[in-house]
């Protein structure tokens, strides 16, 4: 909105027709005779999109993790994505990402555990049941998502490849293949994309290893075959497509933090009280809802998971430690 020296005016398109506000009253009286059906049982899987293979959950949620919101309907979550790798903008991945080879995939894990080695993804993928868990996702840009994800908390594969004394960070490495990834072109940031979680953080129930959403494989624009949710924080630190782990005595930097490092921390926890540069964090507005009138939502310290989580920051000052 254009400011004026007198007074703040909006500009012509920005008045609102009566017919829009009429229609859009008609249309919150629907939605909320459909919210009051909706809400009494509480679906167990959203009806699958049809796209791509099933990867159905043996269990539902991780008691507490479960978010009541709506997720985010398939076509806006598969169409509105980050993967610079395929692009900068919103649209690329989904335009670019077919030329990603998911198949076959492996994933290394190495540095400060016992059991180093090679996993196969169709070893992880049977490494523990899975579980469908519908998570926020906010991005450092000022919107959120939420996301039926599938997959199974990544201290399954922490802890069978047994970390040493040593190791108190891990840092995720994802694919940087140029004859796949027209992004990578680009010299936006270091490639690969590199990010990095504590130790302690990675452990943490609610971390998710996804291998699938709405009941199907990833999308290759989402980061299939396997990605990293970490639903508390910002979701740059959710790397996609990832070939390698590594356990770590120090804290690595992050591909962000090297590009940026007054604007993106090691940590990035959701944070309405801590401000990125450029965008302000105490409210967001939802993929999928984002008509014009569409109202922003505050964002909840931690993403709504601080009860969860607020326990790994105990004494830090979170603002040192963006
Ligand atoms: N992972 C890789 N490899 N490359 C990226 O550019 N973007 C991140 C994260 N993971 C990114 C990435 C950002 S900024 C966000 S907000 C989330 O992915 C977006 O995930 P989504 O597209 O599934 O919503």
């Amino acid at each position: 909105m254009p400011k004026d020296r007198a007074f703040d005016h909006p500009v012509s398109s920005e008045i609102t027709p009566r017919q829009v506000v009429l229609d859009r009253r008609q249309l919150m009286r629907g939605a909320a005779a459909l919210a009051a059906v909706t809400a009494l049982p509480l679906r167990a899987q959203p009806a699958r999109p049809g796209k791509l293979a099933p990867l159905p959950a043996a269990k539902t949620l991780l008691a507490g993790a479960q978010t009541m919101d709506k997720p985010t309907p398939y076509a806006d979550a598969t169409s509105y994505n980050n993967f610079y790798e395929f692009g900068t903008d919103k649209a690329d991945p989904a335009r670019a990402a077919g030329t990603l080879k998911t198949r076959p995939w492996t994933v290394v894990v190495e540095g400060e555990v016992r059991k180093p080695g090679t996993w196969d993804i169709e070893a992880l993928l049977k490494l523990s049941a899975m579980e469908e868990r519908v998570y926020r996702l906010r991005c450092v840009e000022g919107w959120s998502m939420v996301i039926p994800w599938v997959g199974y908390s990544l201290a399954e594969l922490v802890k069978r490849v047994e970390p040493t004394g040593n190791a108190k960070f891990v840092q995720f490495v994802t694919l940087a293949d140029r004859a796949q990834m027209p992004g990578l072109r680009s010299a936006v940031l270091d490639w690969p994309y590199v990010e990095g979680l504590r130790l302690d953080e990675a452990l943490h129930p609610l971390t998710m290893l996804a291998f699938g959403m709405y009941g199907e494989v990833l999308p290759n624009q989402n980061g299939a075959p396997l990605r990293l949710v970490v639903p508390w924080k910002y979701g740059f630190k959710s790397g996609k497509s990832i070939v390698r782990i590594r356990f770590l005595e120090r804290q690595p930097q992050t591909s962000w933090e090297a590009a940026a490092p007054s604007e993106y921390g090691f940590y990035s926890n959701v944070n309405p009280q801590v401000d990125h540069p450029r965008w302000s964090q105490a409210s967001e507005r939802r993929i999928g809802e984002d008509g014009l009138f569409a109202k922003k939502r505050p964002t909840l310290m931690f993403n709504g998971y601080e009860a969860q989580v607020g326990q790994l920051y105990a004494g830090m000052d979170l603002k040192r430690f963006f």
